[in-house]
């Protein structure tokens, strides 16, 4: 009984010196208004850390002592994000930004004036944060936007992120998006040490925190002070609360949803402005212009969102960005340099890409020996010639390009540079439509574009023939065994076996996956066909309104357009792809190969609400890999609904090992029992 009572006091004690040091440093690190003095801090943490070495068993997870860090891990584990991470469309100009509102009010012809969020977009590395039942539980990089890569413990080293959610009411699952970024001064720190220790400087403060987020011990990440703002926040249906604890309203806006970020314990950016008018947001970008020079963190724009929540999520999403967000970007820096020589690149659908081959030079933080000049055009109008210094420019994120060339400098009798009249890789003649600026390779057995084609038929979201990346399709095309996609289905271990590198088991394998990629649905083989503006998403709308090739071959232009989100363009190129007789021989190949031309039953009619649209789930038992959450998560991803209990409205029960009375009770009711792999199945046919 003593005993008891003891360890009952001193569980008290534990939880109390928490709260006081959780507060603490809430006020210290996110507020930025300290209110114990160091030394107190510093006696509080000791105490706390002293009974839980004593008494491990008190050690919660979301103790401030667990921002320490833990040994290093050997590789970070990949996650899928239950909700893709998305990129945002830029807009380098007040044009482009007209554009941009021109465009998703189209979509929504009848709303008058509108609220706009504007926000500084922080240039630093984005993180999902997973909060069960108020506890993070997850924290993942942005990775491509999928997948990412679980980071939880070096997280839980930045002090402006919570362990758990301030609230007594959490939703079952929160999950909290923003930026992780290194404050200036920690990152001119960190370079001068790297420096002294002969290793290379980060190029920028962005590369820094990803290197950072990456470090595989997170004893590291815990020295090296990265902080957080939190722009984005997601809670799933809340779940009945008991009556006397109404949970945490859930916003209707993004201006609501900084404000609970903000109340939820999270760092919110303070520089944001709830502008009324276009001229507002614009008041606003330049303002920062200057201002964001003084900030102790770097900002490449201000980002702008549609406030209203109900308005957003009617405009939705393109393939990569939110229609209803737009960077505003500030302009890119410029540098000079010499061009060397200019070559010639051409790709998967013919396009020749004039690069320029420049005197390395530092840009923006990374080394660049190559800028794009896009296209004939835009070379004559630099008027570019060989030797040229000329000024190189970060077009959006990546990509540099010349910009400029300055003709002063330019050496005497130096040569302009033109396209060429052949085809660089198979010497067939070029040709440049008057009204388009690309110039094309149009031979379509040309090497380029055949292994152009065939990559892009392996990617991931195509056919996702696993293994067969760049280097074994440029053998295969150079030894003449392939010359289009159809091709790889004749492919026998005996024809890859002389080919360098090449051994029986990595045969077989390559062999085996090409096999595979037979049963990748209709919207995956027509996305890899590769056709001009059918992407995943264009190709997913298609094959839902043409279950058959046969029904999209015969379609005439008008009747393509007629779907929805399908404009003239890509009901044009559609078309026109399958009037060409290659084509229509390869589709005849491809059918005859056994791929999948036509979708098959158990794919959704209406993939824009998911897979599980409409339907109705109850989990119970342990299921073998997922967690209750997680399995639940997924589901209302793909648009089904999870509820406790079995009724004669649950269309499915997911069940694991140890089901009790509610598989008993499903089946009373002759409701379909899945296993967990059954659900993932559903699950991954709608995406
Ligand atoms: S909103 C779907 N807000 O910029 C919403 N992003 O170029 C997309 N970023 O990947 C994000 N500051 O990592 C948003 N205030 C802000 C941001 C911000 C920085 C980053 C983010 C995103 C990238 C897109």
């Amino acid at each position: 009984m003593g005993q008891n009572s003891h360890h009952q006091d001193m569980a008290a004690r534990v939880q109390t010196l928490r709260q006081q040091l959780q507060q603490a440093s809430y006020e210290y690190y996110v507020l930025d208004a300290p209110t114990l003095p160091d030394e107190v801090y510093d006696r509080l943490y000791r105490e706390l850390q002293e009974l839980e070495t004593a008494h491990p068993e008190l050690i919660t997870p979301d103790s401030p002592t667990q921002r320490v860090g833990e040994k290093p891990a050997t590789q970070f584990t990949s996650v899928r994000h239950n909700i893709p991470l998305y990129s945002l469309e830029n807009a380098f100009d007040l044009a482009e930004f007209r554009a941009w509102e021109d465009r998703w009010r189209r979509q929504a012809p009848e709303v008058g004036p509108v609220e706009y969020v504007a926000e500084l977009k922080i240039d630093g590395s984005a993180l999902a944060l997973t909060y069960e039942n108020g506890l993070l539980t997850r924290a993942a990089t942005r990775g491509d936007g999928i997948t990412g890569e679980e980071i939880t413990q070096n997280v839980k080293t930045i002090r402006t992120i919570p362990l758990r959610l301030n609230t007594d009411t959490p939703p079952p699952i929160v999950e909290v998006r923003g930026e992780a970024f290194l404050p200036l001064d920690v990152f001119a720190t960190i370079n001068q040490e790297r420096t002294t220790n002969g290793e290379p400087p980060f190029a920028n403060p962005r590369n820094a925190a990803a290197g950072t987020l990456r470090q595989l011990d997170s004893r590291i990440v815990a020295r090296r002070r990265l902080d957080f703002f939190a722009y984005t926040v997601h809670m799933g249906s809340p779940t009945p609360h008991p009556p006397t604890s109404p949970p945490p309203h859930l916003p209707t806006s993004q201006w609501q949803a900084l404000q609970l970020l903000q109340s939820l314990g999270f760092r919110v950016n303070p520089n944001r402005q709830l502008c009324q008018s276009e001229t507002e947001v614009q008041d606003f970008f330049n303002t920062w212009a200057t201002a964001r020079t003084r900030l102790q963190y770097m900002t490449d724009g201000v980002v702008v969102k549609l406030n209203d929540f109900a308005l957003q999520q009617r405009l939705g999403f393109t393939q990569k960005f939110p229609r209803w967000a737009v960077a505003l970007k500030y302009p890119a820096e410029e540098v000079p340099t010499v061009l060397e020589q200019v070559s010639f690149q051409v790709g998967r659908t013919g396009a020749v890409t004039p690069v320029a081959e420049l005197r390395p030079v530092q840009l923006a933080g990374t080394t660049v020996a190559r800028a794009t000049l896009h296209n004939a055009d835009r070379m004559a109008e630099l008027d570019i010639h060989q030797g040229d210094t000329v000024i190189v420019r970060k077009a959006g994120e990546i990509i540099p390009e010349v910009v400029r060339v300055l003709a002063d400098l330019r050496p005497a009798e130096a040569q302009r540079v033109t396209m060429p009249q052949s085809c660089p890789e198979c010497g067939s003649t070029l040709v440049k439509p008057e009204e388009e600026a690309v110039t094309r390779c149009i031979n379509t057995s040309c090497p380029a574009i055949v292994q152009g084609a065939i990559i892009h038929w392996c990617r991931r979201d195509a056919l996702d023939i696993e293994g067969l990346g760049e280097k074994w399709v440029k053998q295969f095309v150079e030894q003449g065994l392939v010359q289009s996609v159809a091709d790889l289905y004749d492919l026998t271990v005996e024809q890859l076996l002389p080919l360098e590198r090449m051994g029986q088991q990595l045969a077989e394998k390559l062999v085996g996956a090409i096999a595979a990629s037979k049963t990748r649905p209709w919207a995956s083989v027509l996305y890899g066909l590769g056709i001009r503006h059918v992407g995943t998403v264009n190709a997913k709308t298609l094959t839902q309104h043409f279950p058959t090739v046969e029904a999209l071959a015969s379609a005439d232009p008008d009747a393509i357009e007629a779907v929805h989100t399908i404009g003239p363009e890509i009901a044009q190129a559609v078309f026109q792809w399958f009037r060409v007789p290659a084509n229509q021989t390869l589709i005849q190949r491809l059918q005859q190969a056994g791929l999948q031309l036509s979708a098959s039953q158990a794919e959704p009619q209406n993939a824009d609400q998911g897979a599980l649209a409409g339907k109705t789930f109850v989990l119970t038992g342990t299921l073998p890999n997922l967690t209750r959450t997680a399995a639940a998560a997924l589901i209302e991803a793909a648009g089904g609904k999870v509820t406790s209990s079995v009724s004669k409205a649950t269309d499915y029960l997911v069940a694991g090992e140890k089901a009790g009375s509610k598989l008993t009770k499903a089946e009373t009711l002759g409701i379909t029992v899945l296993s967990e792999a059954e659900m993932v199945e559903m699950v991954g046919e709608g995406s």
